[in-house]
């Protein structure tokens, strides 16, 4: 392999999906690991099979459907979590099994409550274990960065004589500096022999904001993959963010000298994409995918670009993707154009969902002059979640009035095919939807979060809602989107009280509950 290119390893779906309150389903987690793909990623690390058998089914349906990618799955060193790991991607056409134990005396002590001795004699016995299932087996020693060197160096050579092709050094707690990581791993070079016969790969957390710093740190000290997630989503301050990488290596491309297999133009789409799908919003300042990355303010600045884009644009926005707001279809385009659109958009839609797709498609057309592609992403990813929902809200009335508390009444479709209907005198417009939801199907949740972002610019804007609800110690989310916030508010709430309910009835007859966080 060219000795300059860099392996995008991406844990969005794994690391990523381990921040507080992110529960992806299995159809939720393949449209992302699509989209990984087409971003041209080089492994999707797509979940932890042994911590449940949601997280079990999702690394499989990926397995089974995802071509390109290396698609790898995490166990700790045990033998059951090795087997899972197997048995989730044995399907893959590429699989990948990582396996994982600490070497830093803190968590042995503390974590593991156990001895180095026992932590080589575990690190043996399950890379072994891995590489009679699978030929791509990927070790990582946790908390490497606050290790003993030489002691992490020990059973990292172990690991490579039982057969490991990547060793990836985590900086777990995000702890390391660029200067001190360099150096660590030119150490550790030193200290392993076989380091240089196998990929040496980063992972690098963001706890004190240096996580893309660290992973180029390590590039530049011979790494040549590189663990991050989309939108630095992960653990706490979450990972290296993907976008911010891929674009650093390609913007200084000339200074670093190393390149990626990145699709740069699926950039702006994958990160909306996970933002919607995990309702973690971007900030807008964000680098590379935030609402400003892109944006000038100063008059000095606007003057600038206008005469020259590059005397303040060390990017172009085009080449992120950010293009894909153009008009693409009109009030009169048929079933056939939008069908043609959203395969164009990487969305696969026939069937009642493309029924289900046009009628909404319609209903947003009649109300809005010009449907973008980035309405269409919004309205495709809050249909694809009917499908793993019961109830849909069905209509709406309110009367608001600053003059006396609003009142609902709406009507809920049931998944028998029934329809309940229920009122609320709320404290607002939407807390009386909210509430005459919940009478209307006899459950009073907690509203965790409510959101509302407009999906473009413009007078006639889509909005989108994301609401959590809990039921039962189970939460749920939901997406709405509509001209008309409160319906979208209320599609919303729909969708998350469906979700909490199903959970919650999980959890109640004692099954597992889907897409759990390890
Ligand atoms: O941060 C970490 O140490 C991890 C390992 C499982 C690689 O996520
Ligand atoms: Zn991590």
């Amino acid at each position: 392999m060219d000795p300059n290119r860099v392996l995008l390893f991406d844990t969005t779906l794994r690391d990523g999906e381990q921040s507080p309150g992110i529960s992806l389903n299995t159809q939720e987690k393949l449209e992302i690991a699509h989209q990984l793909a087409r971003l041209g990623v080089d492994v999707i690390e797509a979940g932890f099979p042994i911590t449940s058998p949601g997280d079990f089914e999702a690394v499989q349906a990926i397995s089974r459907e995802i071509e390109g990618p290396i698609v790898a799955a995490l166990a700790r060193c045990f033998v059951a979590d090795i087997e899972a790991a197997a048995d989730a991607v044995r399907d893959a056409e590429r699989p990948r099994i990582h396996v994982f134990i600490s070497t830093s005396d803190i968590h042995i002590e503390h974590q593991l409550q156990s001895t180095r001795e026992d932590v080589k004699g575990q690190a043996r016995a399950a890379v072994a274990q891995a590489r009679e299932r699978c030929e791509d087996v990927e070790f990582s020693p946790m908390d490497a960065t606050r290790a003993d060197i030489e002691f992490t160096a020990e059973v990292c050579q172990m690991a490579i004589d039982e057969g490991a092709t990547t060793i990836n050094i985590p900086d777990t707690v995000g702890y390391t500096m660029p200067h001190e990581h360099t150096a660590y791993l030119e150490r550790l070079y030193a200290l392993t022999p076989g380091l240089k016969d196998v990929v040496l790969s980063v992972h690098c957390h963001d706890d004190l904001g240096l996580a893309v710093a660290n992973s180029l740190a390590g590039l530049l000290a011979g790494a040549r993959q590189v663990e991050a997630a989309v939108n630095g989503i992960g653990e706490r301050a979450g990972n290296a963010s993907l976008e911010e990488l891929i674009m650093l290596l390609h913007t200084r491309a000339a200074d670093i000298g190393l390149q990626t297999g990145a699709v740069t133009t699926e950039i702006a789409r994958t990160s909306r994409l996970v933002s919607r799908l995990t309702g973690y919003p971007i900030q807008p300042n964000k680098a590379i995918v935030g609402r400003n990355a892109f944006a000038h303010e100063s008059g000095i600045h606007q003057d600038g670009v206008l005469k020259e884009r590059t005397t303040y644009e060390i990017m172009d926005a085009t080449t992120v993707g950010l293009e894909s707001n153009e008009l693409v279809l009109g009030k009169h385009s048929g079933r056939h154009a939008l069908k043609q659109a959203l395969e164009d958009l990487g969305f696969e839609v026939s069937g009642q969902a493309l029924n289900t797709a046009f009628k909404r498609f319609k209903e947003i057309a009649d109300k809005k002059k010009q449907v973008t592609a980035m309405d269409l992403e919004a309205l495709v990813a809050e249909e694809l979640r009917e499908e793993v929902t019961g109830y849909t809200l069905e209509w709406f009335d309110v009367e608001a009035s600053s003059r006396r508390p609003p009142h609902a009444t709406v009507a809920v479709a049931t998944p028998d095919g029934g329809e309940v209907t229920g009122s609320f005198t709320g404290d607002g417009p939407v807390d009386a939807i909210f509430r005459a939801i919940n009478a209307a199907v006899g459950h009073e949740p907690k509203l965790r979060e409510f959101r509302v972002e407009a999906v473009t610019g413009g007078e006639d804007a889509l909005g989108e809602t994301s609401v959590v609800v809990e039921l039962d110690g189970q939460t749920g989310s939901g997406q709405g989107v509509s001209t008309d916030i409160l319906e979208a508010a209320g599609r919303a709430y729909v969708r998350a009280l469906s979700n909490a309910i199903r959970r919650a009835e999980l959890a109640a007859r004692g099954e597992a509950v889907p897409s759990a966080t390890p």
